[in-house]
């Protein structure tokens, strides 16, 4: 038996439940030097979190994160609470020599990241990741991988969009996602969030510059019954409450190397449930990658004869690929949980090594600054906007 990795985890919602499967899985397909414990669950309202720790497989129960972060049998604090909480668990957490696995964005604000960022770089004995779990899908890793061996030259294009439909319907209830308070900003924090960090990661490259545009197509929500967990419903004597945040992002941004990008993040594009597409453009090639087809990556390789070039459709499930070999045998398909599976693997890992797995809080960090910057030049008539290099 290896030595135990005691987590403690906050929010039991979506991100809770996906992250316990992940708990719950990662040892039993993978080679681990640390097995998780799944100690404590961390949440207010007593009834709902003991059944949910009973779901989801957790021994005990927290109803102040404050008391869970400093437990001696917790040695690493999973954060899954909205954007508002991140900053305040994330920093007393460190301080209490607990290891940290926070949700994405990094924080609602650049002051509250860089504060996140610096409470980490204090502690570099401890591990302090960011929860940007679709650069732990195999094709993505592949992707990375290619454009690294120079498979697609130098970058010129990267063309990135996250598109869903779920705010669509202006009766669609009012929940924390549209409120600024809680969530920061709407698409722009939620989702293109995610595919900053992708064309990112991939490209290896920052964004170094924007110019942006945001918009609220919505600016008003009905108040379901109740505004916690699913099943609140809404009628049409349902209290109105106003929509804070964006709804939608369009931005165009300049990479690090001198590549251009195109980012689009939206809850208004019907029929897209949720769909991520990222195309990379290079001297020598193309990838591209398109969530509704995630156990496959397209590559177009420049140097092939004209006659028999195309993009080949690469089935990324082979044991050669990354994750490859632990799940199920080739051509048998992943899922969107399997990431969060292959983030502990990668964040359990990093502890034992004493390494920093990316996406580290200064990570995360830079993402924020981007962020910013869109909301900078989006109120300013879309201005072009440098990233700050730092707060
Ligand atoms: N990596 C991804 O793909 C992904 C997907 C969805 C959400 N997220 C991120 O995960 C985080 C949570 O989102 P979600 O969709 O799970 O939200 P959710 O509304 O489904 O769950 C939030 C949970 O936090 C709890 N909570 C809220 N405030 C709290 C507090 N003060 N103390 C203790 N518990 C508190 C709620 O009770 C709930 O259990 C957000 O930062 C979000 O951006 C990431």
């Amino acid at each position: 038996m290896t030595p135990r990795l005691g987590v403690g985890m906050v929010g039991y919602a979506f991100m809770g439940a996906a992250h316990s499967q992940a708990w719950r899985t990662a040892h039993r397909f993978f080679e681990l030097p640390l097995t998780p414990v799944m100690v404590v669950l961390g949440g207010r309202t007593p009834d709902a979190l003991r059944a949910a720790a009973e779901r989801l497989g957790w021994a005990d129960v927290e109803t102040d994160w404050r008391r869970l972060v400093v437990r001696d049998d917790v040695d690493l604090v999973d954060i899954g609470t909205p954007g508002d909480t991140h900053a305040e668990i994330a920093i007393a957490a460190l301080a209490a020599g607990k290891h940290v696995l926070c949700e994405k964005p990094l924080a609602n604000t650049v002051a509250e990241a860089a504060a996140m960022a610096a409470a980490a770089a204090e502690h570099p004995e401890l591990v302090a990741m960011t929860g940007f779990s679709y650069r732990r899908m195999p094709a993505i890793q592949l992707a990375r991988r290619l454009v690294e061996q120079g498979r697609i030259g130098t970058v010129r294009h990267v063309r990135a969009q996250y598109l869903q439909d779920w705010l669509a319907d202006p009766q669609a209830p009012w929940v924390w996602r549209v409120d600024r308070e809680q969530a920061g900003s709407g698409a722009l924090g939620d989702i293109g969030a995610h595919v900053v960090d992708l064309a990112q990661f991939v490209t290896g490259q920052t964004v170094d510059g924007v110019s942006a545009m945001l918009d609220t197509f919505v600016t008003e929500r009905p108040v379901p019954s109740s505004l916690h967990g699913p099943g609140g419903t809404v009628g049409a004597d349902s209290p109105m409450r106003p929509v804070t945040v964006d709804d939608a992002v369009a931005f165009l941004g300049r990479l690090s190397g001198g590549g251009m990008a195109v980012f689009e993040a939206t809850r208004f594009a019907w029929g897209r449930r949720n769909q991520i597409r990222l195309e990379v453009n290079g001297s020598a090639g193309s990838l591209a990658f398109d969530l509704e087809d995630m156990n496959a990556l397209s590559f177009f390789d420049a140097t092939e004869p004209v006659e028999t070039a195309g993009f080949r459709r690469i089935d990324v499930t082979q044991p050669q690929h990354p994750y490859g070999g632990s799940w199920w045998p080739a051509g048998h398909a992943l899922g969107y949980e399997h990431a969060f599976t292959h983030q502990v693997v990668d964040l359990v890992r990093g502890i034992a090594a004493h390494e920093h797995p990316a996406p580290t809080f200064a990570d995360g960090f830079q993402v924020q600054r981007v962020l910013a910057a869109v909301e900078r030049s989006a109120a300013d008539d879309s201005r072009w906007t440098p990233v700050e290099a730092t707060a």
